[in-house]
């Protein structure tokens, strides 16, 4: 089979995505595919990778690599495309669009699964309305004008951004753009002087801003696979070693560590691994995803924070480690995962 995979891309969170390739590269059982490599560029340019290019995320990732200029033509010639790609561009829809345009089987979310994933505003109203718990939050739109409105569940805007977010959610909160990922556009907040700051930070990667309150919480994240027959597995924790789960401390920190299970209740895994498959449901997802959730450490109440449909695929990633936990290895669940494409 003509396997294609897809890495970089235009997005905040393109060195990833060639780390992810790599290891994707890397387990490919050869004797099922005849697999081809395009590397996407952060301008937008596409290149299929040279063959003896191992590492995507070396710097000399280009050389000798071809420019592709037909890119539909090029799509069409392949049996399934696996786009190893995350955040902007790749996990959001918009690739999976061309896909479909193209009429070539793809790995993972469909076009409204991967844009609903995406934007943690639109994903929070379809997890309410599934009845899954979350953190309380504010939805704060950047106009067009440069400032910031309120929207509320009704839609009706207001004005009054600060004292919203201070009643409602109160101090420390995070300010999330919404449709990124990685924690990029992600900041925690304690103090008030720092509020609108941090919100014209985030509104540079997004207009569409997630205010919620932060909790004293242990992260932990349970990996689905399926369509409609979707399985979960065990629950993974995430054991930071800065404050929170930041870019740095997820791919620079070696500190940073995870831990299969989770050192938390059978009956809180329990919950997380029900609610995992009733959120990926509740966003009508196929193939993969990975569900972040937080533990209450002073509630113990359990809450949903999002759905990665394209999760990170690096060596230390915990989406394959969850996988290899419940029995399936790397080149094993890239096979499931693309005959879960052809369904
Ligand atoms: N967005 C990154 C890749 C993740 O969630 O794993
Ligand atoms: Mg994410």
């Amino acid at each position: 089979m003509k396997l294609l995979l897809i890495c970089g891309g235009m997005s905040t969170e393109h060195s990833i995505s060639r780390m992810s390739c790599t290891n994707i590269r890397k387990q490919v059982n050869p004797e099922h595919y005849d697999v081809t490599v395009l590397g996407i560029t952060k301008e937008g340019d596409w290149y299929i990778l040279d063959q003896n290019v191992t590492d995507y995320s070396s710097e000399n990732w280009l050389d000798h690599a071809q420019v592709v200029t037909e890119t539909f033509a090029f799509l069409k010639s392949f049996d399934c495309v696996f786009p190893v790609l995350h955040g902007m561009y790749g996990e959001d829809g918009t690739i999976q669009g061309l896909l479909e345009m193209a009429n070539v089987p793809y790995v993972g979310c469909r076009v409204f699964d991967s844009a609903a994933a995406m934007d943690k505003v639109m994903a929070k109203k379809l997890f309410n309305a599934a009845g899954i718990k979350q953190t309380p939050s504010v939805y704060v739109k950047k106009q067009f004008d440069g400032k910031f409105v309120v929207v509320n569940d009704d839609t009706t805007e207001d004005e009054n951004v600060k004292d919203v977010i201070l009643k409602t959610i109160g101090l420390p909160c995070f300010i999330k753009a919404s449709r990124s990922g990685s924690s990029v556009g992600c900041y925690k907040v304690s103090e008030v002087s720092e509020l609108m700051p941090r919100l014209q930070e985030a509104g540079q990667y997004d207009s569409k801003i997630l205010c919620e309150k932060a909790i004293n919480a242990t992260e932990l994240e349970c990996a689905v696979l399926g369509n409609d027959d979707v399985i979960a597995s065990r629950v993974g924790q995430i054991l930071p070693h800065g404050e929170f789960y930041t870019f740095e401390s997820k791919y620079e920190d070696e500190q940073s560590a995870t831990c299969i299970p989770a050192r938390v209740a059978q009956s809180v895994q329990d919950y997380i691994r029900e609610n995992a498959v009733k959120a990926f449901k509740a966003l009508d997802g196929h193939g993969l995803a990975r569900c972040d959730f937080f533990l209450d450490q002073d509630t113990n109440e359990v809450y949903l924070n999002e759905i990665n449909t394209l999760p990170g695929f690096t060596n230390i990633s915990m989406y394959p480690q969850l996988m290899k936990d419940l029995g399936i290895d790397t080149p094993e669940l890239i096979d499931r995962l693309v005959a879960l494409a052809f369904e």
